[in-house]
């Protein structure tokens, strides 16, 4: 968990206003009959939110592993989990029409000799959760095309490659990438593959001037599919207190709870036949008796602790297994 609070803190790059507000600008999402987008590293959902501004029928869909910025991000978009994406969720295939991921910019964790990309990790961990014929919108360094190349050549068909205003990319060389998802034929695949890797091993102002840059890119227009299938399932694995304890105190629950555990003040406990010492035991054990009793007028308190020991003295068994154990307690 200290690895991935790390992540979490460090790994906070929100989009930058002005490439969001060209991606909304150039990048112009038509949607058939409403569509379904999701953010699986969301932050404070604001990418999200101002892609999705002003287009009617949306739902938006966001997980952040932070748990303030979940929190914020709620206000803005349709649904939020908090908790890590990439081993908490449990998430409807092809749900998506849109995927925007932006996620942190980091060597995974390693398991042994072989570790991956967090950006590779997300890319994986999500992709099939968007639905055929859905847009995928990855903002990743532009040197880590080469760990997504083998992914996103197979996956998407002539993924198009966009550079950062040159201002912003200054920072972290961020690219967005922008693809439809549909399997590549093997010769497309592997020339779409060596194109991402030749980018990726550039120098930054090689790369700027290889591809279009954000900035000065022609507005194309995307058309976001309606959902393909409904979303039966968007949940953590976890449970989020802040979405739990208003559930809790409206349903009551927590005050019947805490009346059921509380030992009753007098309660008068008046048995049918006088007590065992096991059923004293028992009762101390439990909290039904604060150990005060009256035994030949004198007040005695009771006190010590319990053991529950048993030993088994018959044992039957019939061939179909049922049978029973007879035991004595001691
Ligand atoms: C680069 S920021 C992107 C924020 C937002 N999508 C945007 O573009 O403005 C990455 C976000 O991913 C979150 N994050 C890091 N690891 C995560 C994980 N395992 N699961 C979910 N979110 C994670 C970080 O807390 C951070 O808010």
């Amino acid at each position: 968990m200290a690895r991935l609070g790390s992540q979490a803190k460090a790994g906070f790059y929100p989009t930058p206003d002005t490439v969001c507000e060209l991606l909304k600008s150039k990048i112009i999402f038509e949607l058939e009959k409403g569509a379904r987008l999701l953010d699986p590293c969301c932050g404070k959902g604001k990418t999200l939110s101002r892609l999705a501004d002003g287009v009617p029928n949306l739902t938006t869909c966001g997980i952040e592993l932070d748990h303030q910025r979940a929190h914020e991000a709620r206000s803005r978009l349709t649904k939020v989990l908090w908790g890590d994406a990439l081993t908490e969720m449990q998430i409807s295939p092809n749900a998506f029409g849109l995927m925007y991921l932006n996620p942190p910019y980091d060597d995974g964790v390693s398991d042994g000799a072989k570790s991956q990309r967090l950006e590779v990790q997300f890319l994986r961990r999500y992709l099939g959760t968007l639905q055929q014929g859905g847009y995928l919108v990855q903002v990743i360094p532009y040197y880590v095309l080469k760990h997504c190349a083998k992914t996103l050549s197979r996956h998407f068909k002539a993924p198009v490659i966009i550079g950062f205003p040159e201002d912003e990319f200054q920072a972290f060389k961020q690219c967005i990438v922008v693809g439809r998802k549909r399997m590549a034929k093997k010769e497309q695949a592997d020339m779409t593959q060596e194109y991402l890797e030749e980018l990726a091993a550039m120098e930054p102002d090689e790369f700027l001037s290889a591809v279009n840059r954000l900035d000065l890119v022609a507005e194309k227009a995307f058309c976001i599919p309606a959902p393909a299938k409904p979303l039966t399932t968007f949940r953590a694995r976890n449970i989020d207190p802040l979405e739990a304890i208003p559930f809790v105190r409206k349903a009551g629950i927590l005050k019947n709870v805490l009346a059921e555990l509380t030992p009753r003040r007098n309660n008068e406990i008046r048995p049918l036949t006088p007590l065992e010492n096991g059923h004293l035991a028992l009762m101390l054990a439990g909290g039904y008796m604060n150990g005060a009793i009256e035994k030949d007028g004198r007040q005695l308190v009771i006190k010590g602790v319990v053991h529950k020991s048993e030993k088994v003295i018959n044992v039957r068994e019939n061939d179909s297994g049922e049978g029973s154990i007879t035991c004595h307690r001691l």
